[in-house]
């Protein structure tokens, strides 16, 4: 099979994530010209997405980021529909990213892998559930892996392409040829891993910081100016903390010791402690930081 030629682009699950993955695609591989489809199975999803779109193009044409007739191109490319059986059928490469239900993307995907052509990249952007989960679901699964953006996709560079044992070499470079062409870094993870990479790291940071805080070696703030100042860490692992929710790290670190049952894998007696006060960070005010007064 040589390298699969990509003309056409279908993102299944126009929530915030498929929103800002089909707009990268349609906004910075506009000089490939693909066409994008951007779906879903609800018809308020399909109209929030159009609007979302209509105002990011607008916004990006009243800051000069791109020219009225660019925007124009893009917006023309960029096709919001509930109609995923008609995208599927076009699409060279398909995102899933839907909501995080094991049951929906086996549903989703393994429809799609019916109504595709065989050689067609199918892509989940799930951060926790690996492609293994789904390939028994899915048609020809030798062209199934994660495509893991980061959020906001629009603004984040990396995807993580992470190849299951039922991935092709060809199809995770097809993969690969793509993120590229839409100006992203992919990097390609050779084994499924809970978390993947990027996010392994920032775990095992954010689990070191608790646990310096935990000992009274320094303050939040004394360790966030140690990764801000010292590392170059754009922001702190508390301020980072703080920005995606406590109770995000307590649920994801609940899972994993749930999948592993490693004692290192619990959440930190700290988090555990803010989880149940309810200062889950930004959004409730208080986390690590108080926003109270702000
Ligand atoms: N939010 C993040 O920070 C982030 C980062 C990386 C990866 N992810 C992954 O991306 C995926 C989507 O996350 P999100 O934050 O965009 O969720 P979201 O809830 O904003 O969007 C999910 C969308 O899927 C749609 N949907 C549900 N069932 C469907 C179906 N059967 N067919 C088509 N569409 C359907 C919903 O209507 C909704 O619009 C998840 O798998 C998540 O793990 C999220």
């Amino acid at each position: 099979m040589g390298m699969k030629q990509i003309k056409t682009v279908a993102v299944i699950g126009a929530g915030a994530m498929g929103q800002q993955i089909a707009m990268s695609a349609a906004l910075y591989g506009r000089n490939c010209g693909y066409r994008v489809f951007l779906c879903d199975s609800f018809p308020a999803a399909v109209e929030k997405a159009a609007k979302w779109a209509k105002e990011y193009l607008e916004g990006r044409v009243a800051k000069q980021r791109i020219t009225q007739e660019e925007a124009d191109t893009v917006a023309e490319n960029l096709i919001i529909t509930q109609d995923i059986d008609h995208a599927a059928a076009q699409a060279d490469i398909v995102i899933e990213a839907v909501i995080e239900k094991l049951e929906v993307k086996r549903e989703v995907l393994g429809h799609i892998s019916r109504l595709c052509a065989a050689d067609t990249i199918l892509g989940t952007n799930s951060s926790n559930i690996v492609s293994s989960k789904l390939a028994d679901a899915v048609e020809d699964p030798y062209r199934l892996m994660n495509i893991h953006f980061f959020n906001p996709a629009l603004v984040m560079q990396l995807v993580e392409l992470v190849k299951g044992p039922h991935t092709s070499q060809e199809a995770i470079d097809a993969a690969g040829m793509f993120i590229r062409s839409i100006g992203k870094s992919p990097i390609v993870i050779r084994k499924e891993i809970p978390g993947f990479v990027a996010n392994r790291i920032n775990a095992a940071v954010a689990n070191e910081a608790c646990s310096l805080l935990e000992k009274g070696v320094a303050s939040v703030e004394d360790i966030d100016t140690a990764c801000e100042k010292g590392l170059n860490y754009p922001m702190g692992p508390f301020r980072l903390m703080d920005l995606t929710g406590i109770d995000v790290n307590y649920y994801v670190r609940c899972d994993r010791y749930a999948d592993t049952g490693d004692e290192r894998d619990k959440p930190s007696p700290l988090v555990v402690e803010k989880f149940k006060k309810g200062e889950f960070g930004r959004k409730t005010g208080k986390g690590w930081y108080d926003y109270s007064t702000k």
